[in-house]
């Protein structure tokens, strides 16, 4: 690819997450808006107006207009199929959580993009977000990660109301846990058993969770979940312990690492950066963009994709037989 090339970028789903990717998008030189496509006339007409692109029926049309970038951010249990129409014709995808809702799917996009030229990404920001990056260095920098307390809330399922409706999300953990149970395994290595117990409370799905996980290196985790907890913050926590030492991370504001017994901790906070670099969504996109220029790897391989809806599966499997589910 010529690194002064300008890349077309067509939207699919022109709600929240396609308006706040399309607000970075159109400040990047590297790329250009051209194209939104949503299954509602209004949203599609609204999106277009602001961001001065071509509104059009469905993604057959948007992609006979000629796109190189497809996002795709409608909701769960309609990221599979687009997808694979992308990768089968060479458009790089950036594609919110989660990467699919059944391992079915996730397998199709794993050939789907090991047989596409282009690249695709996954939505999880909390990789490229200052405090988990802050875990993730110490950990690379020779932390060993022994033990982890995890837990991550959302306050209510009502906004945007598809929340609590299964056939839209995949169920729960397909959308809120995922970017804790990913977080899990990005910090932890990959995971070899899980049990789970789940509860569906107040709403009309499980969303109170309770997991534990082995991880192949040894390391143990216990994660907790919760669709009703109010937006009292951290809405969601990460406590890692090594030897004699812990990392912790309060959502994405704040982190401290104790080295060592007797040593200094180190404290950071993040509170002060603008929402879209605390949350990661500007490294994301700029990582991505990056990566179909061919200036890096990808950062999200399909392969890591499929782990997550595999650990996702598993507790579900858990909870339904009662029994520790091993990974293969
Ligand atoms: N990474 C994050 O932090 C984060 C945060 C919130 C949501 N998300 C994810 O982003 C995705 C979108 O969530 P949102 O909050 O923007 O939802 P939203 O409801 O605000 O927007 C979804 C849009 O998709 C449109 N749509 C629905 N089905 C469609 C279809 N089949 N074809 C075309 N358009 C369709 C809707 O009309 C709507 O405009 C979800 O997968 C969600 O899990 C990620």
């Amino acid at each position: 690819m010529q690194k002064n090339m300008t890349l077309g970028v067509g939207i699919l789903g022109a709600g929240t997450m396609g308006t706040l990717h399309a607000e970075i998008l159109s400040e990047d030189p590297r790329v250009e808006l051209v194209a939104v496509t949503d299954i509602q006339q209004e949203a599609r007409d609204r999106f277009a107006g602001r961001f001065h692109v071509q509104p059009f029926r469905n993604l057959e049309s948007m992609m006979e207009r000629g796109i190189e970038i497809l996002y795709i951010t409608t909701p769960n249990t309609t990221h599979t199929k687009p997808t694979l129409e992308a990768l089968r014709n060479n458009i790089h995808v950036f594609c919110e959580k989660p990467f699919a809702t059944s391992l079915q799917e996730a397998k199709q996009i794993v050939e789907a993009a090991s047989a596409s030229q282009s690249v695709y990404q996954g939505g999880h920001n909390r990789r490229f977000a200052p405090a988990y990056r802050f875990l993730k260095d110490r950990i690379d920098q020779g932390f060993t990660p022994y033990l982890a307390t995890i837990k991550m809330n959302d306050g209510d399922l009502k906004d945007p109301p598809w929340l609590s409706d299964r056939t839209k999300t995949g169920g729960f953990l397909y959308e809120t846990t995922i970017h804790l149970l990913d977080t899990a395994l990005w910090l932890m290595g990959d995971a070899i058993e899980v049990t789970a117990l789940a509860k569906d409370n107040l709403y009309p799905d499980l969303v109170d969770w309770a997991i534990l996980i082995g991880f192949r290196n040894g390391g143990m985790a216990t994660l907790t979940s919760s669709g009703h907890a109010s937006w009292h913050t951290p809405t969601e926590r990460v406590e890692i312990i090594g030897d004699h030492a812990i990392l912790v991370c309060e959502g994405t504001d704040s982190v401290s690492h104790s080295p060592g017994l007797g040593q200094p901790v180190e404290i950071l906070s993040f509170h002060q950066l603008p929402r879209k670099q605390r949350w990661g969504y500007i490294q994301e996109n700029d990582a991505f963009i990056r990566a179909v220029r061919g200036e890096l790897p990808s950062a999200f391989s399909v392969v890591e994709g499929f782990k997550i809806i595999q650990l996702i599966e598993a507790c579900y499997q858990s909870v339904k037989t009662g029994r520790t589910i091993r990974l293969e």
